[in-house]
């Protein structure tokens, strides 16, 4: 009988991977879960301080959800939200309306967060025509953003490696602007001035007003580091957007769903979007699920307009096993006070990070809020210098990072999109005590690799 690994570099194809990591033979083959930990096929313990990928917010082994799911397919295995409704996607699309933002009262469900994005797009061309507008297809995205990787979402996506390689596929109606990496408030500044906030109406008038849809953006920025933007900077994206008639749309693949303390990331900095693109957490992860949430009037226009309906659909959209799963998480998120846990426990996360950062001069900065922070490094704080290339290349791209994660037992990603980062975000039922397991194991990766660097030297 051939192994695993074996097995897995015969027939598996892996997402985002190089091809030398997969046929490595100490490959991770991950075989089971339970609350923050999971075990591999070998029996080690991770704690998984990425949550699966920034989506198993319950944590593992949740039998309410398998309960919920297994109901559902007795019941009814398949119907789609196709000129049909079910109850389970009429259920969950309820509970979203309820904790969703304002008159964000309209979910259409889709499979993923990349489909999410295509949704939002097309959606905002639709909703422009229905306006009479016909020439509005232009959208404002920023640099280091990520937006999926379907040929729309990846248009959006900020991340010139992700998507040069494609470009003679892409559609060329995306303008990207800086992101806030590195700005803050001065005493007496104001957000409207700020270079990430004059980059968008700058861009809106180059491209002429009259051409541009949306303008997209996440609440907190996974790409560059978990960057929370500063106060105002969303209700400048809002003045902007009504001053030229452009849909405002939040991408909460990562955000919502508790994420950063609330239901919506929305909620955290303050911003009023027109859309609001999800998916991960909706399910903990436990089924693919994603949408987008719409305006009451602006679906209505869609449908009062010739064009009479939201032209975009799937045959698994709201499928009825994964909308039962978001109901019963999102049930449980609510019930069991989550996000207030969340809210608790993130000063302790915080802090025990920043104590970790002046533990370690090879630690540059912490940024972050709620449960999804990133840990930048540098080679000496002290004397100001930062990695060489070489030094980057071997520790992002020769997996030496990875190796040092695995070692400590503790699943974050090392994540090279503008700098050498640890990217954290524990599953939202992390409490103190996993909380301090993970600083533990985190300063051991911090220790090996200062260790690596005085080595280098
Ligand atoms: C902000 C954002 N948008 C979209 C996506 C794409 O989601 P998916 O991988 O489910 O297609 C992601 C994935 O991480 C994301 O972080």
């Amino acid at each position: 009988m051939r192994s695993d690994r074996e097995r897995a570099r015969q027939h598996l194809v892996p997402h985002f991977t190089r091809g030398e990591a997969w046929k490595a033979d100490d490959l991770v083959v991950i075989d089971r879960g339970e609350g923050c930990y999971v075990w591999d096929t070998d029996g080690n313990e991770y704690l998984d301080a990425l949550a699966g990928l920034i989506c198993i917010n319950l944590g593992y082994g949740r039998s309410d959800l398998t309960a919920a799911a297994t109901k559902q397919m007795d019941k009814l295995a398949f119907y789609s939200n196709w000129g049909f409704a079910h109850p389970s996607s009429i259920e969950a699309a309820s509970m979203i309306a309820a904790v969703a933002p304002g008159d964000l009262d309209r979910v259409f469900f889709v499979n993923s967060g990349s489909e999410a994005v295509e949704s939002a797009l097309k959606f905002a061309r639709c909703y422009h025509l229905a306006n009479g507008d016909n020439q509005r297809h232009k959208v404002i995205a920023r640099d280091l953003a990520y937006h999926g990787t379907t040929l729309g979402a990846l248009a959006l996506t900020g991340l010139p490696n992700l998507r040069d390689p494609f470009r003679p596929m892409l559609t060329d109606c995306v303008r990207h602007v800086p992101n806030t990496f590195g700005e803050h408030l001065e005493p007496g500044q104001a957000a409207r001035d700020l270079p990430s906030v004059t980059a968008v109406e700058e861009a809106i008038v180059a491209e002429g007003p009259e051409t541009v849809a949306m303008v997209i953006a996440e609440p907190v920025q996974n790409g560059r580091g978990a960057l929370v933007p500063p106060e105002g900077y969303w209700q400048e994206l809002r003045r902007i957007c009504d001053a030229y008639g452009v849909l405002l749309c939040a991408d909460e693949v990562i955000n919502s769903f508790g994420r950063v303390g609330h239901w919506f990331g929305s909620e955290r900095v303050g911003a009023d979007p027109d859309l609001i693109t999800f998916a991960k957490g909706v399910t903990s992860g436990y089924a693919p699920l994603g949408g987008l949430i719409a305006r009451d009037s602006h679906v209505e226009l869609i449908w009062d307009s010739p064009m009479s309906l939201f032209l975009h659909g799937s045959t698994f959209g709201g499928h009825p096993l994964s909308t039962a799963v978001a109901l019963a998480n999102i049930t449980a998120l609510r019930d069991e006070n989550v996000l207030a846990g969340v809210l608790r426990h993130e000063g302790q996360l915080d802090g025990g990070l920043r104590d970790l950062m002046a533990a370690h001069p090879c630690v540059k900065d912490v940024r972050g809020t709620g449960y999804f922070y990133a840990v930048e490094l540098m080679r000496d704080r002290d004397s100001g210098t930062d990695l060489t290339e070489a030094e980057f290349a071997s520790l992002m791209y020769d997996e030496v990072l990875d190796q040092f994660v695995r070692e400590a037992r503790v699943l974050v990603r090392p994540d090279a999109r503008g700098a050498a980062m640890l990217m954290i975000s524990p599953p939202l039922v992390a409490d103190a005590e996993v909380i301090n397991e993970m600083l533990r194991r985190l300063d051991q990766v911090l220790d090996r690799f200062g260790g690596w660097l005085k080595a280098a030297k």
